[in-house]
């Protein structure tokens, strides 16, 4: 499969596509299957890299895969889980920051665990400082070695009261997974509360774990000595969803997404009313479309559930390139999600970032030197380039910004899409798009 990417812009986005299940979701849920004695089955899992990253680390760890991937559906029998070598864990997990979830379970199952360095996405220094410090509440030892860090549990991992200094969705990941087999209560404040953690609890639930969720982002898990394997199909992608959204809307065009949820989207959808943007919510998902009338500028801010997804942020600037007036955008999840903004004034938009906290409240990143507020105004005609993938949403935007773009767009690194956009190609051509693929 061929990197680069052409894209003849200026054809409406139309006609119907489906979206599976949650990408961020997923992947944590066949990490829980490590937790069981028996062989869960997992289904509605899309056709993207990071399952397929997932797969080969349950499967260095002696867990047996069988999966279906047309039908969505992935069994893990994780009777016979083995300790892997720290090469083989290196070689699959570099690009993705998914191993360190493995440690709770591995320390429940083996009582060691080795993390490799870490990849996923670079859109800020992303680093695991509160996934170690859960890890040592919970009673593990953490040692940096050469090959990475070495994890052992000595005297077992016993439950914690843990606060998180900022509402981390791995670290929430990270207490669940490891509180659920830990000896006693984990009561753990500050918690992310994302539908995707949510979909996690009941995944945990199902195998035998005793978990509440309070209103105040407080979780307290009651430890228990076994858990079974579980059935479950993964709630649906509301980041792909979004993203398509978007696509509709900066190609004047209309998208039905079959299986797109309601509740889960509900900060979404009030800011793509809010902009003009049309939509038809049904049953069995959501069409969205452009009324055909200009579109308007806002003021956003991302934040964690249950505020603006930072996932959602990249998609919605290309679509304020289209909307008339000053739009703002503070991003207050990631320092550094703001850098994909050069390549789209290269093509035609206008946008300008801040080191200030713009918008709403200052945040983490206010006075440091992170340019993390964006001014957009718009709107502005987008003309084809020859751009880079910076990273998986930023790619994505690229992608809608050459859909609404006048002429031909090369987008390079496009196989970087693939890790969490399923068949993207194929929704391409069902919606119309124009693209080739090749050097030429
Ligand atoms: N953070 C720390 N220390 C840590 C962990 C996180 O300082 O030990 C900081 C991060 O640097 C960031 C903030 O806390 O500034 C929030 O990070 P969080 O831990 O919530 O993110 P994550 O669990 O690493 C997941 C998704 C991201 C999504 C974020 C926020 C997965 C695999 N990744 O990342 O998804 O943006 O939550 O919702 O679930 C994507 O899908 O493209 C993606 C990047």
């Amino acid at each position: 499969m061929t990197s680069t990417f052409h894209v003849r812009g200026g054809r409406r986005l139309d006609g119907e596509i489906t979206v599976r299940g949650a990408k961020n979701l997923v992947s944590k849920a066949m990490v829980a299957a490590l937790l069981g004695e028996g062989p869960s089955t997992l289904r509605s899992v899309p056709d993207i890299r990071d399952v397929q990253i997932v797969s080969e680390l349950l499967s260095i760890h002696g867990v047996k895969i069988e999966r279906d991937v047309d039908a969505g559906v992935i069994r893990m029998d994780p009777s016979a889980v083995e300790r892997a070598h720290v090469a083989d864990i290196d070689a699959h997990a570099g690009s993705s920051r998914i191993p360190i979830l493995f440690c709770g379970p591995l320390l429940h199952r083996l009582g060691e665990a080795i993390i490799p360095d870490l990849g996923g996405c670079r859109i800020g220094d992303r680093p695991i400082n509160y996934h170690l410090d859960v890890l040592r509440s919970f009673g593990a030892v953490v040692d940096k070695r050469e090959f990475g860090i070495y994890i052992t549990a000595p005297s077992g991992l016993r439950g914690a009261k843990i606060h998180l200094e900022y509402p981390s969705v791995g670290a929430t990941e990270q207490v669940l997974l490891t509180a659920v087999r830990a000896k006693g209560i984990t009561e753990l404040s500050n918690a992310a509360v994302e539908p995707e953690i949510e979909d996690l609890i009941a995944v945990l639930q199902k195998m035998g774990a005793i978990i509440s969720l309070q209103t105040d982002r407080t979780i307290t898990i009651e430890g228990v000595p076994h858990l079974s394997g579980y059935e479950h199909v993964a709630i649906p992608d509301r980041i792909e969803a979004a993203s398509w959204a978007c696509a509709a809307l900066v190609t004047q065009g209309s998208v039905f997404i079959r299986d797109a949820q309601q509740k889960p989207m509900s900060t979404f959808l009030n800011t793509f009313r809010k902009i003009g943007g049309g939509m038809e919510i049904t049953d069995d998902g959501i069409r969205f479309f452009h009324p055909g009338t200009e579109l308007r500028s806002i003021a956003v801010e991302t934040d964690v559930h249950p505020g603006f997804m930072t996932d959602w942020q990249q998609p919605l600037v290309v679509a304020l390139t289209q909307a008339g007036g000053i739009s703002i955008v503070h991003e207050t999840v990631y320092e550094n999600r703001l850098g994909f903004t050069d390549a789209l004034n290269e093509m035609g938009a206008q946008i300008q970032v801040y080191r200030e906290c713009l918008g709403g409240s200052s945040c983490r990143f206010g006075r440091r030197n992170f340019n993390h507020s964006a001014v957009v105004s718009g709107p502005t005609t987008l003309r084809a380039a020859d751009i880079t993938v910076p990273d998986l949403r930023g790619g994505f935007s690229y992608l809608i910004a050459a859909l609404g773009a006048e002429g031909v767009s090369t987008i390079r690194g496009i196989d970087l899409i693939d890790r969490g956009y399923e068949l993207f190609r194929e929704k391409l051509t069902a919606l119309g798009a124009e693209y080739w693929e090749g050097d030429a």
